[in-house]
């Protein structure tokens, strides 16, 4: 089978100063420069506020930036917000789309966020597409029903060409922050799910092709196990990606 490249990336939250964010970026370089040399790609996702100067010190190294959010208008008078096209003009590569946390605390809809996924590929930036289940649905055997409810209305309205633009990361509320992890055989099996809603989208290469990390509370001790399940290409990392020892580490787990 084709083997995909890895992908680590470490989703800061709304978490860190900016002094913190130097500190932890500059660490991470550090880090990665000098243990990881192996086919992964590493993406950090600070806040927003601290884009420019994470991007600027990570010159030098393959660390990407990502952004949290991106805003489904294009321009105008819609305050707070960020557009996808000032991203692409910071230079940041990619954005997550569809976390369960804006999709639960600020009302963000499958439909919102098939605007938001437009957006961000009409500027050019890869997305990180997330989907997962609450713990109720999970409770009452919907898991399944729901990821592909995200998936079909939130990103299968896509041109299969695009593809190339889009990672998919499952991320189940219930582990999310919370310390207990899916199972390795829980995700795995979730994963395949994904991939073959993908083939049967779009194609087998689609399908094959399609990186899919998993989030929810992994650290650097759950992330092996994890990551050497079949359809399992990596990781959406909170609370561990504010540490650059346990990150790096978890990076280097995907080697
Ligand atoms: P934790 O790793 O803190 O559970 O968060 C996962 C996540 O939401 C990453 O986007």
């Amino acid at each position: 089978m084709m083997k995909r490249k890895p992908l680590i990336a470490g989703n800061w939250k709304m978490n860190t100063s900016l002094e913190k964010a130097r500190e932890l970026a500059t660490e991470i370089k550090g880090m990665v420069l000098d243990e990881v040399n192996g086919n992964v790609e590493i993406i950090l996702i600070p806040p927003f506020t601290h884009l420019s100067t994470v991007n600027g010190l990570l010159s030098g190294s393959n660390i990407k930036t990502g952004a949290q959010n991106c805003s489904q208008f294009y321009d105008g008078a819609y305050t707070g917000e960020i557009s996808a096209a000032m991203l692409q003009s910071l230079k940041v590569g990619s954005v997550l789309v569809g976390h369960s946390e804006r999709r639960q605390y600020f009302g963000e809809t499958n439909q919102i966020l098939a605007e938001k996924v437009k957006r961000a590929l009409e500027a050019g930036l890869t997305l990180i597409f997330c989907c997962g289940e609450m713990l109720s649905d999970r409770e009452s055997e919907k898991h399944f029903e729901v990821v592909k409810t995200q998936l079909d209305e939130g990103l299968f309205h896509i041109a299969e060409a695009n593809l190339g633009k889009i990672v998919i990361a499952y991320e189940p509320v219930w582990a999310i922050g919370t310390g207990r992890t899916a199972s390795a055989s829980q995700a795995q099996e979730m994963h395949a799910f994904i991939r073959r809603l993908v083939i049967d989208h779009y194609s087998e290469r689609a399908g094959k092709e399609m990186r899919i990390l998993y989030g929810g509370s992994v650290k650097s001790g759950n992330a092996k196990e994890l990551f050497s399940c079949e359809d399992i290409d990596g990781g959406l990392i909170g609370g561990a990606a504010l540490e650059s020892r346990g990150f790096t580490d978890i990076v280097k787990a995907a080697l």
